[in-house]
């Protein structure tokens, strides 16, 4: 029967779920924004793209993709940013100080994340160039980079003095292998020195959790997050080992070890961790707008990533 004081107990129990809950309770089925960019590649008729290696990044750690095209409106970005988990900016070639169409709109997009972040939890990954693009946003224009000699090298990383949440809850056998195997592949010819990183104060909102050496010795930042929001930035690409084979004069060397598999792996699942912990539910009636919608091209052949979603 339901005595009084069953009841009570109840109402307790209850109470406590349900102020418990939202915080506690994962949200197990995110959608992350992958931010597209300006294409220079040989399909004519093509205006932006996505590298099919960062979508399958995001869906083999359990993300839906939802691509975010450039050059749109403001609008336009404040409602996908309130649609998605998460968002990631990809590496590429293209002049993110320049008037381009990601560099335009991936500074806007930058912008309004930090916005969000401040009372807020909306994750942020750049990778290469998106690492690069979300540095310059956050100095408002001013250029930290260094040119540097970094293309095609699998390197190990050296740790720094702090882990961070990032490298802090990597297990000790990625660790392992993140520092002693030449798991992480580096295509960049830009660098944000060591230096840098400190002339420029980034420091105040960022730690450099990991660094290599370019050709030439200089000491630069591998890894960063920032301290107080869920943004974290790697130089190299933890996409490539599992999912681009190119293989030429000027890629030879993209890692397929199953470590390097392992350690991509890990940095997926660790930034998808992230993102189910921002709460927004992708609606039923915009699953039209997610990357299944789009065909994927063979590009292979014609230029460096297997795969690519090419957008007029
Ligand atoms: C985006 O806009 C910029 C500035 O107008 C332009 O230079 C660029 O080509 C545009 N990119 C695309 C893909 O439309
Ligand atoms: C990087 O260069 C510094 C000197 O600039 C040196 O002390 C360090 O051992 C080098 N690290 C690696 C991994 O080569």
């Amino acid at each position: 029967m339901f005595s009084g004081r069953c009841f009570r107990i109840l109402a307790v129990v209850f109470s406590f779920v349900v102020t418990v809950r939202p915080a506690s309770v994962a949200n197990n089925r995110p959608v992350v924004g992958i931010v597209a960019e300006d294409y220079y590649g040989r399909i004519p008729g093509k205006s932006t793209y996505i590298a099919a290696s960062y979508v399958k990044w995001a869906e083999a750690a359990g993300a839906r993709v939802l691509p975010i095209f450039i050059n749109q409106t403001e609008e336009y970005y404040d409602r996908v940013l309130g649609l998605v988990n998460g968002v990631i900016f990809p590496g590429g070639a293209v002049h993110i100080d320049k008037d381009t169409g990601y560099g335009n709109s991936g500074r806007l997009i930058y912008k309004k994340i930090h916005q969000r972040n401040l009372d807020g939890y909306l994750p942020l990954w750049g990778t290469c160039l998106g690492m690069e693009l979300v540095i310059y946003a956050h100095l408002n224009r001013n250029d930290p980079r260094t040119r540097c000699a970094m293309q095609d090298k699998a390197l190990s990383l050296q740790l720094g003095e702090t882990h961070g949440r990032l490298l802090g809850s990597a297990p000790e056998n990625i660790i392992q292998k993140l520092t002693t195997e030449p798991v992480n592949i580096h295509y960049h010819s830009w660098c944000l020195t060591s230096k840098n990183f400190r002339a420029f104060n980034l420091d105040s909102d960022f730690s450099a959790l990991a660094f290599n050496n370019d050709s030439e010795g200089r000491k630069f930042v591998s890894v960063l997050e920032h301290k107080y929001m869920p943004i974290y930035l790697t130089q190299f690409h933890p996409e490539k080992p599992q999912f681009e084979w190119v293989d030429n004069l000027k890629h030879h060397n993209i890692p397929h070890s199953s470590s390097a598999i392992a350690v991509g792996q890990f940095f997926a699942n660790f930034f998808i961790d992230e993102c189910r912990k921002n709460k927004a539910q992708f609606p039923a009636e915009n699953n039209g707008e997610l990357i299944y919608a789009y065909p994927v091209s063979n590009t292979g052949a014609i230029s460096i990533y297997e795969q690519s979603y090419l957008f007029d």
